[in-house]
């Protein structure tokens, strides 16, 4: 199972264990010391579980741009996360007790909702509290990225909605984030041709190295030509993270019954003000999925 790190304290012998609360609601940019507040509570054991509930420690926590999402007070895929409420996040956890011993045995390790916490109660019928299963080769933390949500959006991302196929031109946006550089991966294994984007030299090496067929970094002062250049056979396949500016050059590079797999927006999520595609209507033209 890789690198599952040791706990050098036992956390059990405290008096107290620590939590992360929202605190205030970010208008654009989280604010160090203001968006957040550290929280003291008392510590919980055995005795706290009710049947069918684990007790879990968190070991690592996932930190995911669409949480920025979760702060606002808006309608979307979850409800937001409410002022004093344990900021939500997922995290690996290993189970320090357990009234659900079939399925969650003590010492075993687990992905959960669990938030940003180092301890939690959680009920083992949760939908999204799952045991960690890492391939021979992988680590633990893997069941947090590749085989974990992330791969999971890229894989269905790419596949489902892409509908990618051998012979394509594909373009992603965060290309060398977590699911971008998953999504890459699975579009060249499906045959196709791969331009990523990202934001420094350093990544863009890395991209190529990785597999993408060409790469180029949005930071450069002559990005958009680059991007005019690069996408001259134009595009069957945009998986798009960033939105924005990228977006914008994207649909002007669309082939007709493009699939445009729209994952994310990060330029975005800080603004208060957030900037929609001029040329969304080549989503008509093109007849862009
Ligand atoms: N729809 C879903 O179910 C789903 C699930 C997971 C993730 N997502 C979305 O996928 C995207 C990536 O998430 P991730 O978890 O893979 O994140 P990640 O690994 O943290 O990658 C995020 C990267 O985005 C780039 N970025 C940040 N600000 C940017 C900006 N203003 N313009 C352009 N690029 C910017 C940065 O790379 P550079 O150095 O290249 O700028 C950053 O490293 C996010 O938009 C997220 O919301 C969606």
């Amino acid at each position: 199972m890789g690198n599952p790190v040791p706990r050098t304290k036992n956390i059990m012998s405290q008096p107290t264990y620590q939590s992360v609360v929202l605190a205030q609601r970010p208008k654009d940019h989280i604010i160090p010391g203001e968006t957040f507040a550290k929280k003291t509570n008392p510590m919980v054991s055995e005795k706290d579980l009710k049947d069918g509930e684990i007790l879990v420690e968190t070991l690592y926590l996932s930190l995911d741009p669409a949480m920025r999402g979760w702060l606002n007070d808006r309608r979307s895929y979850v409800p937001p996360v409410q002022i004093g409420e344990t900021m939500r996040g997922i995290a690996i956890g290993r189970v320090l007790a357990s009234k659900a011993t079939a399925k969650y045995p003590v010492g075993s390790y687990v992905t959960a909702y669990a938030g940003w916490t180092e301890l939690a109660i959680i009920d083992s019928s949760n939908p999204n509290l799952n045991l960690v299963h890492v391939p021979s080769n992988g680590k633990i933390t893997d069941a947090l990225g590749v085989v974990g949500p992330t791969g999971l959006t890229a894989y269905f991302g790419m596949l489902e909605v892409g509908q990618v196929k051998a012979g394509d031109f594909v373009v992603v946006s965060g290309a060398a984030g977590a699911t971008g550089s998953v999504a890459c991966q699975i579009a060249k294994l499906k045959g196709a041709t791969v331009l990523g984007i990202a934001g420094s030299d350093e990544k863009v090496k890395w991209l190529k190295e990785l597999g993408c067929d060409d790469a180029l970094n949005y930071k450069d002062a002559n990005f958009a030509a680059n991007f005019k250049a690069s996408t001259k056979d134009l595009i069957d396949v945009f998986f798009d993270n960033v939105g924005g500016d990228v977006l914008e050059l994207a649909l002007s590079r669309a082939k007709a019954h493009s699939r445009f797999v729209m994952c994310g927006a990060i330029s975005q999520y800080n603004s208060s003000q957030p900037q929609g595609p001029k040329n969304f209507s080549m989503v008509i033209a093109m007849r862009i999925k």
